[in-house]
């Protein structure tokens, strides 16, 4: 189909789309440009009516997503890299904003590929920006894993409809030479004059009962309420999908999880207490701190682990009579699991207790800073006490966001 005719479809017929026609569509659509040439995306293929059903209230249950014969679901995919990483002694590092649009980038330019492909052979395509509206409701349906995230959906079948084409700004209002020219009120009148001049334009004014078409727009189809609303949700399941960092969200708390996951990432950090070596293992929940246990860095009488070794997992394990403990689990260099039993067991009571303290503030989440600043306001008897307090906030200031832990630093600074 020439471009100049192409339009969205949203009405299709009974007849089916045949797996050998949707395959060879995606494979030709792979051939698209693609970071590195990894391919960053992965394609979720709805048939079935329920999967149809269960993916309907996250589009605002738009008519298309039940009546197409077939709903794609295109995602930023950096799980299948990371996992090929993994798998190949290389340390992958996808969990961040950058590789989230890197993904994003490669999910779209599969998406039109695919659009265009699919209209070239006379199929009719929607694409549903809603996809990134309330995306947590696609990642339970479709079960995505850490490191997806549906950025796209296409519904596609047979055109049961020939709507009239839509109008487009004209070239003046997309093209700039050389550098980016204002758009003085003369120039916005220039661009947008036309579309407002549309009888169908005008219609849509006078019914919602507006002065410009403009209002329709952010009074009614894109509110500022809504995108904010959705914005925040977004960031949140960004960071539950594992592409950004629960604690650089500012305003958006993690979630409260009250019954400790068995298995926890954790960071290990060392520091200096008095003249001592001492290590805290981190556990993270989210991204965000959620348990902190320290110890003396000690062969005999604290705890050893190899200088390389900053990252591990915390694992709670309860011993065949129901007693509970935490061990730490790390991956050497040559990729063996070591564990170190009974975390607990090698650390001071003392501190232990105190740990267990700032642990429970964790948990609940008090924000990061606050957490620092409690810590530091603590006037214990005990000098190594005072010292050891001191250490834990130098550790925990790590999990400020950049621009607080520069504030403060400044701070710290006599
Ligand atoms: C990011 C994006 C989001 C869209 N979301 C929807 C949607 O949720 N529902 C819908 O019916 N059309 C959706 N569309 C289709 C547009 O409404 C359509 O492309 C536009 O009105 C121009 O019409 P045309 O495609 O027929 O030229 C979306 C298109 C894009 C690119």
């Amino acid at each position: 189909m020439n471009i100049k005719e192409r339009r969205t479809i949203r009405k299709y017929t009974q007849q089916p789309v045949s797996d050998e026609l949707l395959n060879r569509l995606i494979e030709d659509a792979s051939r698209t440009q693609t970071m590195g040439n990894l391919q960053l995306y992965s394609v979720v293929v709805t048939r079935s009516e329920a999967m149809k059903q269960m993916l309907a209230p996250a589009h605002f249950c738009q008519p298309m997503v039940t009546q197409a014969p077939v709903v794609l679901t295109v995602c930023a995919d950096f799980r299948r890299t990371t996992d090929w990483c993994l798998q190949r002694r290389a340390t992958p590092g996808y969990d961040n904003a950058l590789s989230f649009l890197n993904a994003a980038t490669d999910a779209l330019l599969f998406t039109q590929t695919f659009c265009c492909l699919a209209e070239e052979e006379g199929l009719g395509v929607c694409f549903l920006g809603t996809t990134v509206y309330q995306p947590q409701s696609i990642i339970d349906a479709l079960e995505l894993p850490e490191l997806v995230f549906p950025v796209a959906t296409l519904t596609l079948g047979w055109p049961a409809e020939i709507p009239p084409q839509t109008d487009r700004l004209p070239l003046k209002a997309i093209v700039h030479q050389e550098t980016y020219g204002a758009f003085t009120p003369e120039r916005i009148d220039a661009c947008y004059a036309g579309r407002e001049a549309l009888p169908e334009n005008k219609h849509f004014v006078e019914i919602n009962n507006k002065e410009t078409l403009a209002q329709v727009f952010t009074d009614i189809r894109y509110t500022r309420k809504d995108n904010e609303a959705m914005s925040e949700g977004l960031l949140t399941t960004l960071a539950r999908q594992k592409f950004l960092r629960a604690d650089s969200l500012p305003g958006v708390i993690p979630t409260v999880v009250e019954r400790r996951p068995e298995v926890l990432e954790c960071d290990v950090v060392r520091f200096q207490n008095k003249k001592e070596k001492w290590v805290a293992f981190v556990g993270l929940l989210d991204g965000a701190p959620y348990e902190i246990f320290t110890g003396l860095q000690d062969d005999e009488e604290g705890i050893a682990i190899p200088k390389s070794v900053s990252k591990g997992f915390i694992i709670k394990h309860y011993d065949r009579d129901g007693q509970k403990r935490y061990d730490f689990q790390f991956v050497t260099g040559r990729g063996y699991k070591t564990t170190i039993e009974g975390l607990s067991e090698r650390f001071n009571p003392e501190y232990w207790d105190y740990a267990k303290l700032i642990s429970g503030v964790l948990r609940y989440r008090m924000p990061i800073d606050h957490v620092v600043r409690l810590i530091t306001s603590l006037q214990l008897e005990n000098d190594t006490i005072n010292s050891w307090t001191a250490g834990v906030a130098r550790v925990l200031k790590k999990y400020l966001p950049d621009a607080q832990q520069t504030l403060e630093e400044e701070e710290d600074t006599p």
